[in-house]
């Protein structure tokens, strides 16, 4: 079995599903659901069903939520290593619009006490052919304690730059080899570590050439940007073209009926991770990214987040080549 772990937060989602977004001062009406989510425990989630053997590191309240992470997770075989903490499982307010669209808002609660020591000690099994997968739902210096542990160790490490507002450094983006940054995340990084100024939505309309030497400027190895109903761009070093023979493309989106995009960034990272970890981080790279982006496409045909992730062979069943 391929080997993922994943290091990253888990929360109870609180999702209404409104015609519109709610505006400053509006009151509106909704239909409620809850459910599991948490960028971590969705990408987790999706790269267990994608087929890999995962490992889920994150930090739980003793309450009824943390409860229900263990069980869920245990349910859908995840390895769980849960820091316990007296600190509120965390929580996530999600609005979700007539088409699909999303707005959220992050009680991070237990998520912030995950430290830096039990994510280390979670990380010294991993080894050559492994991949690690992180989000920035975590502490920073966790975060950076798990890519850090998993580079010594020889394992693949996949930065997933979520939400666009958490903090980065140059040191963290170094310890990836693949970042994984959504437009408006991308658009983040560019300000903060390029100087460059480009709005989200302008992304996806940037020539190639300029897109792929904005990349280079932000990272030395691998960026994966996902583009919503536009797609993902890849852009690779010279000296690390990862089976793609060329160092930059694009990848078009799925056409898929989407009701409920929450979760499809997850879905992506998850499925990419297990399927790197499927061929040991080799392989043709521009396969597993499409993997990815057919995981995620059908993931946002269901509501909710981490029990929407379809499995590998329903993906592989819907888009038969
Ligand atoms: O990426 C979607 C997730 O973001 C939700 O499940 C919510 O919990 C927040 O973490
Ligand atoms: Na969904």
């Amino acid at each position: 079995m391929p080997n993922v772990t994943i290091v990253g937060s888990f929360n109870i989602d609180h999702v209404w599903r409104c015609e519109t977004l709610p505006a400053a001062g509006a009151t509106i009406a909704g239909q409620y659901a809850t459910g599991p989510g948490g960028k971590g425990f969705n990408q987790a989630i999706a790269a267990a069903r994608a087929g890999a053997a995962t490992r889920f590191v994150c930090a739980l309240g003793t309450d009824a939520g943390g409860a229900l992470a263990m069980s869920l997770g245990k349910a859908d075989g995840l390895d769980m290593r849960a820091q316990a903490t007296e600190v509120p499982t965390g929580t996530a307010g999600i609005y979700v619009d007539a088409r699909g669209r999303n707005s959220i808002v992050i009680g991070a609660g237990a998520n912030a006490q995950l430290s830096e020591a039990f994510v280390q000690a979670q990380c010294a099994e991993l080894g050559h052919g492994d991949v690690l997968l992180a989000q920035l739902e975590s502490p920073l210096e966790a975060v950076l304690a798990a890519l850090r542990r998993a580079r010594q160790q020889g394992a693949l490490t996949l930065l997933n730059t979520a939400p666009a507002n958490a903090p980065t450094s140059a040191e963290l983006l170094s310890l990836a080899d693949v970042l994984t940054p959504n437009e408006t995340e991308f658009a983040a990084l560019l300000a903060r570590h390029v100087g460059e100024r480009l709005q989200p939505e302008e992304i996806g309309e940037v020539d190639g050439n300029r897109l792929h030497h904005l990349c280079r400027e932000l990272h030395h190895g691998s960026v994966v940007v996902t583009l919503g109903s536009l797609g993902v761009f890849v852009s690779h070093a010279e000296d690390t073209l990862r089976g793609d023979g060329k160092s930059f493309y694009r990848l078009s989106a799925e056409a898929v009926e989407a009701i409920d995009s929450t979760g499809a960034g997850d879905a992506f990272n998850g499925a990419l991770a297990a399927s790197l970890a499927s061929a040991a981080g080799q392989g043709v790279f521009a396969d597993h990214v499409r993997f990815g982006n057919r995981f995620a496409a059908l993931s946002t045909e269901r509501e909710g987040a981490a029990l929407a992730m379809p499995t590998r062979e329903q993906v592989l069943a819907r888009f038969a080549d």
